[in-house]
């Protein structure tokens, strides 16, 4: 696969390509019962090579990849394409972690390629931008900024969280068209639950999932446990079998 698979560019951006609105996909990779993460949120590789391939041709058609503060804890992924040919000179997409209280570990692995990697700067990653509340304490933010990172400040919900609803107009300020919401549980589920944007529009274009032929049993579910009440309709745009497992692109009905 040395070129964007065609299925993508055909079906994924359909539901918001007349509008200027930033685009949002939200997409995981689950196991046949509805699994994201094994038990404790422990790591599960669920894609295959195919699929996890096509992942990164995913990350090089939106402009930012945003991730929970608990996922990068858990997992500390590396966020970038670095699977596709380095020939085509694709720029990388910005790494975006939804982190109200500024948890983020400075010791994570998109901050530490960052910093130890200036070579490849602009190349195959970017700075990571935290996003967090206007509330976290000064020498707090000044702590994540002086190892590296940037932080936007942001005012969160009664909930203390980030409102889904005005991630649009986060985007927009940040000059970012698109982005892939790769997880986990919370940040998924707290999507699925907002239909609209502030504007009155919906707030999620496109559901990209990736079932992998398995079973994990006790673990995390693609929404936490009794979140399942509420959730949208969706309706299956495409279907393709990527290796063993079968890629769903849905929208939001
Ligand atoms: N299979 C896959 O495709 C896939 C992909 C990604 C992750 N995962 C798995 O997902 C698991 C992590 O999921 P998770 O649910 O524990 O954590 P998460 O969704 O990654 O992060 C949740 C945290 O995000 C913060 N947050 C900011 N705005 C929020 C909002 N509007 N609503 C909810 N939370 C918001 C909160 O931080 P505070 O608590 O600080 O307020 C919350 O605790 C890991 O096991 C990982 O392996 C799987």
């Amino acid at each position: 696969m040395s070129q964007i698979p065609q299925f993508l560019v055909d079906n994924l951006f359909t539901t918001s390509a007349t509008t200027s609105r930033p685009h949002i996909t939200l997409t995981w990779a689950q196991s046949l019962d509805s699994k994201i993460a094994g038990p404790g949120g422990q790591r599960v590789i669920l894609s295959g090579p195919e699929s996890m391939l096509m992942t990164h041709w995913m990350r090089s058609m939106h402009d930012a990849i945003l991730i929970g503060v608990n996922t990068l804890i858990l997992d500390n992924p590396r966020l970038q394409a670095n699977l596709l040919p380095p020939s085509l000179n694709l720029p990388p997409p910005q790494p975006l972690i939804l982190d109200p209280k500024l948890r983020f570990p400075i010791t994570s692995r998109i901050l530490n390629e960052w910093n130890t990697k200036p070579d490849q700067r602009g190349k195959t990653m970017r700075q990571p931008w935290i996003i967090c509340g206007e509330n976290v304490p000064t020498e707090r933010v000044r702590e994540v900024e002086g190892a590296g990172a940037r932080v936007v400040l942001v005012k969160l919900d009664d909930r203390a969280h980030i409102p889904p609803s005005s991630l649009p107009s986060i985007l927009t300020s940040l000059g970012l068209r698109s982005v892939m919401i790769e997880g986990g549980s919370r940040i998924l589920s707290t999507f699925l639950h907002c239909p609209k944007r502030d504007d009155g529009s919906k707030l999620v274009n496109s559901v990209v999932v990736t079932v992998a032929p398995m079973f994990i049993g006790e673990g995390i579910g693609v929404v936490p446990e009794g979140e399942d009440v509420g959730l949208p309709a969706l309706k299956t745009v495409h279907t393709e079998k990527m290796g063993k497992d079968a890629v769903m692109i849905c929208a939001v009905e």
